[in-house]
């Protein structure tokens, strides 16, 4: 198994509601490490760049305007399969179709306030820590 790294973030809804600390016990207690955290108050710039992939998608206008509505906690996880791991503990992108269990079940208001973002491929895991993070700032 391959020890890897994926960004993930903690989006403003959860801020909103005081939900870091319980959101960081799924990933600990699913054997995640965080290795890198900060709080951040997102620019529009930089919700637009983050999700830039999505440029075309109707909900992009929306889902920029909510990424920079309150706090976010950006942060890299890291652990056996970490980009498949935080998925099955994030659950699916619509909170009504997560599993019991997953954050987005237990914490997830609508498709857009899901509560946490996770990198979809280790490929894109390099890329989107590298958008919020230096090397040096991820402390294994
Ligand atoms: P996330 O994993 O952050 O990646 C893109 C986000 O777009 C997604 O989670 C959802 O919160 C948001 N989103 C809003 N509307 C949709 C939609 N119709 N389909 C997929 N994602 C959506």
């Amino acid at each position: 198994m391959a020890i890897q790294r994926t960004l993930s973030i903690i989006k403003p809804d959860a801020t909103r509601r005081n939900l870091t600390g319980q959101i960081n016990a799924r990933f600990e207690e699913n054997d995640l490490r965080i290795v890198a955290q900060k709080r951040i108050h997102m620019t529009r710039s930089q919700a637009e760049g983050f999700y830039a992939v999505h440029a075309e998608r109707a909900f992009f206008g929306d889902l920029c305007d909510f990424m920079c509505s309150g706090p976010v906690v950006v942060q890299v996880l890291e652990g056996e399969n970490a980009v498949t791991a935080n998925r099955d503990i994030m659950g699916a992108t619509n909170p009504a179709n997560a599993d019991e269990g997953t954050i987005r079940k237990d914490f997830g208001e609508s498709i857009e306030a899901n509560s946490v973002h996770g990198s979809d491929s280790p490929e894109n895991a390099a890329i989107e820590i590298a958008f919020f993070f230096s090397q040096t700032e991820l402390v294994g």
